[in-house]
Formats: structure tokens, C-alpha cells, sequence
């Protein structure tokens, strides 16, 4: 078994930034999860699949093969063979990403992947559910939240230097649909594991969130 150190939390805390500053600190591999369930979305749109169609998702889950590999230290996701990391982060990937990850089917799929890389190697896992279910026995775990003002705020500035048009109250909006549809499906829900500690970010710089997380791997 891996040193395996869990980050859960909201979409838009910085999870991803922050594990992957406390993996290369650590020396550990950084497993970004919701890539994960990117992956079998963007199966589901080639597939011309409505997010809604729960019956179609669970079939089209059969013919799909995600697997993650390292290339010079950056993780890319393979779906049937094909390297489809460029196609992860759209807006649509992350709906249906969403909205599938709340299929028991879709979850069972990818829980033995994410096991057996925490198995294999030292690991920081990102997603919602790691502390609670992929991983009961991590060594270290942590909530990572920040309020949706922040989380909404963050993200336009990041959309906005990237050239990209925006309306803060759409995007603060979005925030909390996602949070709702993450927390309240049936299947590992998005909550603190009891013995999890809860970081909230909004008033941290990026150094000081590694920090106090490098300080509980002590
Ligand atoms: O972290 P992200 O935005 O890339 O995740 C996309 C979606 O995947 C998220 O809305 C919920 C789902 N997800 C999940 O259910 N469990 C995880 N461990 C990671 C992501």
C-alpha cells in the first residue's frame, strides 16, 4: 500500500492546483479522479448519449476502456486506446461528467482503477468522494472548500484572462447546481469524511493551503 493522501472537495476549491504542489512536494503521483469521469463522458457525447438517458450510459459503459498513464510526469487519460486528455476540460465534459458520475454503474467502473493506483504508489487523489469510499484508509485526508462567492470569482478571473466572455452571476450559477447535483445523488455523495480536515481556502493564499496540508502529513 501507497502513502495515500486524500482531497476532496467542491468544484472550483483549487483541488487540483493545490494536490499537485503537495504531491511534488512529497514526491508522491497526483491523480486527478474527475479526469476519470471526464473521460467516460466524453464516451457518452461520441456516443450522441443525453445526460439524462441513464439506460443508454450504464450499456455504453460496457465498450468503454479508460485507463491512466504518466508521460513525463503528467497524467493523461486513454479512452479505448486513444489519448483524449485534450478533450477533458470542456464545459460539456463536465456536465455530463456530473450528471453520469451519479450512475452507481459509472462509480463501479472506475473504483478499482483508483484503487489499485493508491495499491501501487504513493498518491494525492482529488475528487468527492476519495476520503469516503475509494479510500476508507488514506493516510491523510482533507476537505478543501472555499464559499461559491469565491469559487465564482476565482474562476471568472481565470475565464477572463484567458480572453474568454463571461457573466459572474451565471458562473456563480453554475457553481451551485454542480455542488447540489455532487451532494445529493444517492451513490458516494460529496461530504467530509468523519475523519477528514476541513481546509477552507477562501481567505489562503495557494502556498499557505500546501502548507497547512504538508504540516498534517507529519
Ligand atoms: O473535478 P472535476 O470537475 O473534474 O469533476 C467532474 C465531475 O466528476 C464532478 O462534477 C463529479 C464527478 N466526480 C465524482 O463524482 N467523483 C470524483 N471522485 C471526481 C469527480
Amino acid at each position: 500500500m501507497g502513502y495515500n493522501i486524500a482531497i476532496d472537495g467542491p468544484a472550483g476549491a483549487g483541488k487540483s492546483t493545490i494536490a499537485k504542489l503537495v504531491a511534488k512536494k512529497k514526491g508522491c503521483i497526483y491523480v486527478d479522479t474527475g479526469a476519470l469521469y471526464r473521460g467516460l463522458a466524453v464516451h457518452f457525447l461520441d456516443r450522441g448519449i443525453d445526460p439524462s438517458d441513464k439506460e443508454k450510459i450504464i450499456e455504453a459503459c460496457e465498450d468503454a476502456d479508460v485507463t491512466i498513464r504518466y508521460e513525463a510526469g503528467v497524467q493523461q487519460i486513454y479512452l479505448n486506446g486513444e489519448n483524449i486528455t485534450s478533450r477533458l476540460r470542456t464545459e460539456e465534459a463536465g456536465n455530463m461528467a456530473s450528471v453520469s458520475s451519479a450512475v452507481p454503474e459509472v462509480r463501479t467502473k472506475l473504483l478499482e482503477l483508483q484503487r489499485n493506483l493508491a495499491a501501487e504508489q504513493d498518491v494525492v487523489m482529488d475528487g468527492r468522494d476519495i476520503g469516503t469510499c475509494v479510500l476508507p484508509d488514506a493516510d491523510v485526508k482533507v476537505y478543501l472548500t472555499a464559499s461559491v462567492e469565491t469559487r465564482a470569482r476565482r474562476r471568472y478571473e481565470e475565464l477572463k484572462a484567458k480572453g474568454v466572455g463571461c457573466v459572474y452571476s451565471e458562473i456563480a450559477a453554475d457553481i451551485e447546481a454542480r455542488d447540489r447535483r455532487d451532494m445529493t445523488r444517492e451513490t458516494a455523495p460529496l461530504k467530509q469524511a468523519e475523519d477528514a480536515v476541513l481546509v477552507d481556502s477562501s481567505d489562503m493564499t495557494i502556498p499557505e493551503v500546501v502548507e497547512a496540508i504538508i504540516r498534517l502529513c507529519r
